[in-house]
Parts: C-alpha cells; structure tokens; sequence
C-alpha cells in the first residue's frame, strides 16, 4: 500500500514539474466567442535550441471527431515570419471572424464549420523565432534561418510528443504552406532518418502534406511568367518573344540582354495591377481595408490578439511581446533576398529531400490553388516531373457536390506516393479561397491512407 501511495506521489510531482516547465494550457473560453470553446484547444510553449534559449509557442486543436485514432498534424506558417494563430483563425482552424458584426475594438468569433480539426489533431506553432509569441531569451537565439526552423520545429515536435504520449502512435504527418515548401521535407526525412538509426521514441510519421509550395527558389518564382501566360494575363505574342529573348530565365536577367529586360517591362505592365496571391481579388489599399478587400483579417488579428485579456485566455507569458504582430516582416523573404541580422535563407532548394523522401514508406499531398500567381501551381508540376515517378493516375478532375472542385495526378514508387491537387479559382492560401474543397481534398487524402490498410 505505502510503496503504492509513494509511487502515487512522486507521479503527482512529476506532473507538476513537467506542467510547470512547459506551461501547458487547456483554454476553455476565448474573448470574442459566446459560452465554451467546443473544442479542446492547448496552448503552451516548449523550449528548444541550446539550453533551450529558444521558447517556442504553440496552438494545438484536439480532433473533434476521435483524437485518439485520427492524424496528428505539424502544421508550419509561411512567410517565413508569420504566427500560428493566422492560420488557426483565418484558413484552417477552429475559428474564424465573424467579419459582419466585428469592428476593430469589437471583434466576433465564430466556428469554422471546414476547419482541419473536424477530422485531425492540428498543432499550430509560431517559428521561426521571433515570431508571433515565440521569443529567444537571448541575442544569439534570437537569429534563425532555414536550417534552424527545420531543427527547431524538429526538437519541438519531439519534445511536444513526449510531454503528450497520448499522440505517439497517431499517424504523423509534417504539413504547412508556402515558404514552408523548404522546411517541410527536411523535417519528415530527419524523423525518417532518426527512426530508422532506431531513436526513441520511433514517431509514427506517414508523410507530408504541402499547401502552394515554395520549393525551389529559381523554378519557382521563374514559373510566374509561364503561369501569367497560362492565365491570360500576357498575350501569346508576349509570352513567345519573352520566352524567346530571356531563354527561359526570367528572374536572373543579365542586364546586357535588354532584349529581354524590354520583354519583361511588357510583362510587369500587364500584370503589375494583379494580387498575386489570387489573380481574381482586387489589390488592397492598406489604408483603407474594408471596402476594396474581401476581408480585413490583418487588421482583426492584430487587434484582438493584442488585448490582454485574449493573452491572459491563451495563457501567454506576461511582459515578453510588447506588441504582437501576425506576421515578422523583418524575417518574410521575397525573391533574392539577402540574409539579414536575423535570419539566413539559406535552404535553395528543397527537391534533395523530396528525391530522398522517395525511398522510404512515405505519402506525399501538395494542393495548389490554379489562380494563384505566388508560387504557381507550373512551378510545383516542373518539380514533380523532375523526379521521374511513374504515373499512377493521370491528370483528372476531382470533384465536390458533383462540382469539378480541381485536377488530380497522382505518382507511386514503391511505397511511395505523391498526390498533386489542384483547386479550381483558388488562390495562394487555398483553403481561404475555397474551405470546402480544400478541406474535402485533404480530408479524403488523409483517410485513404490512415484507414485502409490497418483495421
Ligand atoms: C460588440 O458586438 C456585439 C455583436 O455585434 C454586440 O452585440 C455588442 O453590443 C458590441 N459591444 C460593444 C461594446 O460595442
Ligand atoms: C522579429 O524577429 C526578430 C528575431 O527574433 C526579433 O528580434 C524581433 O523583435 C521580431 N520583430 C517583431 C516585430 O516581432
Ligand atoms: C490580395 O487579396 C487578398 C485577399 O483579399 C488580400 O488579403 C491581399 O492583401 C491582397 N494582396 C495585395 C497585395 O493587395
Ligand atoms: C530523370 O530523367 C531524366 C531524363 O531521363 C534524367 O536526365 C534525370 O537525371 C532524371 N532525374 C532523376 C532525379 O532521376
């Protein structure tokens, strides 16, 4: 009986040390939402990097239908410089603004009836450092780049899982959108290359799932022109004679050939009055949101996020961001961008990983809106081809409510598979563009996979 009770109590000190040095949070009401949360929202933060100077904060949504059984997904921000929450409340996650009757010092939630939680445990997580409420408790932690975002959310992922074993042995997918094309990869193939020198505990990863990808800095942004000519944005007269003059090399330009710098004035003017994050959407005018953009999410996030009683809800650490911002624009990359004090891009390319991400039992899904100028759905199609997989199934459309919702090809080899979808009308963050087919796809996708082969 004593020894029984003793054991009892030292589990019970355990638990109060581990739940103080992570500073876990089940949050049940959030400012803005009527009454309890209907779902299992945990927020906390895991130290990671040396001495774990780094504290990295995360939003995790338990699945609403069987958490126990259903995928658990990492799902990384763009940017890179952009928090967590941006997505969990304006593409994929539980709630969203009731743009109608919010007002900047008002603000509604509502549920998000596609959210990814109806069928996934999410975890949402603020990387690179910096970043949303993550912070580094020193100088020198405070600067990242590519190959510490991929070590970080690694380290992160691990550590989350071991405070949280319960999650151990749902399939695990590494997911995330644009920037995070680079990241993703790497982080599936370490935990691939990690279970297999036999590491424990071995993490139950099954594949990646990746939104408008930003997988290779040249192909990608150089695959805009032929995108804007597929689009018709440029004339085929244009589009030849730029093709032509610049040999297929539109964004590293020598500045002798002004054949081609005149050929992609043409270009610019054509499309210099375009979103580019979907061709359809008007450009917005910063100063005054409302009218001309669809939504004026920034705007919302960044004031609700900043009232301290939605801090004090999520359980934020008091007096570390002053100011909370959705995105870091200091650490955001745009074409040839150079390193800066704070962050070094320094991962080019991500096709390595997917070319070693073939010979191992992974399941591969990049969804990509076909109205979105960004990164381009012709980028992502040139970088597939280019790992010579066989065709499983040819260019198709897919379909939801008997509505052609996009176009699906799918490749295998071995037990390898990759899926590229794409959605129709959608833009860059698809899922903000069209929730209901960017959930139907990811949701048919995950559960082909997840429930076929086992029970
Ligand atoms: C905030 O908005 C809600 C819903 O639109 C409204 O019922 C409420 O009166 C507003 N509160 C304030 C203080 O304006
Ligand atoms: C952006 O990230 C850097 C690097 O961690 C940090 O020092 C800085 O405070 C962040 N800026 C904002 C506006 O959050
Ligand atoms: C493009 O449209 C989206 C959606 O309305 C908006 O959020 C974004 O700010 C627009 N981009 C620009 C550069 O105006
Ligand atoms: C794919 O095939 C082409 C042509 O056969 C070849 O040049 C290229 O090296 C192959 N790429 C890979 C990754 O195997």
């Amino acid at each position: 009986m004593e020894s029984k009770h003793m054991t009892f109590s030292l589990f019970i000190i355990i638990l109060h040390f581990i739940t103080f040095s992570n500073s876990k949070t089940i949050v049940k009401n959030l400012p803005g939402f009527d009454g309890d949360l209907p779902f299992t929202l945990e927020t906390g933060y895991v130290g990671v990097g040396e001495d774990e100077q780094v504290q990295v904060f995360y939003y995790f949504v338990e699945s609403e239908r069987n958490p126990s059984d259903d995928p658990l997904l990492l799902y990384l921000t763009g940017g890179p410089g952009t928090s967590g929450l941006y997505p969990f409340l304006y593409q994929i996650g539980p709630l969203s603004f009731n743009f109608e009757s919010s007002w900047k010092n008002n603000i509604t939630l509502e549920l998000n009836p596609n959210s990814w939680s109806k069928v996934a445990n999410v975890i949402f997580i603020d990387l690179p450092v910096g970043v949303g409420f993550s912070y580094a408790k020193t100088w020198e932690a405070s600067r990242s780049s590519d190959s510490i975002v991929t070590l970080h959310s690694y380290e992160f992922l691990r550590k989350w899982l071991v405070e949280n074993p319960r999650f151990l042995s749902n399939p695990l997918y590494i997911s995330g959108i644009s920037y995070m094309g680079i990241i993703v990869p790497n982080v599936a193939l370490k935990i691939y290359n990690d279970n297999e020198r036999g590491n424990q505990p071995q993490l139950n990863i099954k594949g990646c799932l990746i939104v408008a990808p930003l997988t290779d800095k040249f192909i990608d942004f150089n695959s805009r022109i032929e995108a804007a000519h597929r689009l018709a944005l440029i004339s085929d007269d244009i589009y030849h004679a730029t093709k032509e003059t610049c040999h297929d090399n539109y964004i590293h330009n020598d500045p002798e050939n002004t054949l081609c710098s005149n050929n992609l004035e043409g270009v610019d003017e054509c499309t210099d009055g375009i979103n580019f994050s979907n061709i359809l959407e008007p450009l917005c005018d910063e100063t005054n949101m409302k009218p001309t953009c669809r939504e004026a999410a920034n705007i919302f996030v960044d004031a609700w996020v900043n009232n301290k009683d939605v801090q004090k809800a999520l359980d934020v650490r008091e007096g570390i961001i002053e100011t909370w911002r959705y995105t870091n624009a200091s650490i955001r990359y745009y074409l040839d961008k150079e390193d800066t004090i704070y962050y070094s891009y320094d991962v080019f390319s991500s096709i390595a990983d997917h070319q070693q991400l073939l010979t191992k039992n992974c399941q591969v899904l990049i969804i990509c809106g076909d109205h979105d100028l960004t990164f381009p759905y012709v980028g992502t199609e040139k970088w597939i081809t280019s790992l010579n997989l066989s065709i499983e199934s040819q260019w198709e459309p897919w379909f939801v409510r008997k509505q052609v919702a996009g176009y699906q090809m799918a490749y295998a080899q071995s037990q390898y598979s990759l899926k590229f979808a794409t959605v129709k009308g959608a833009g860059h963050s698809v899922a903000l563009y069209k929730p209901e087919e960017a959930f139907v796809m990811m949701d048919r996708w995950l559960a082909s996979h997840t429930y076929s082969s086992d029970s």
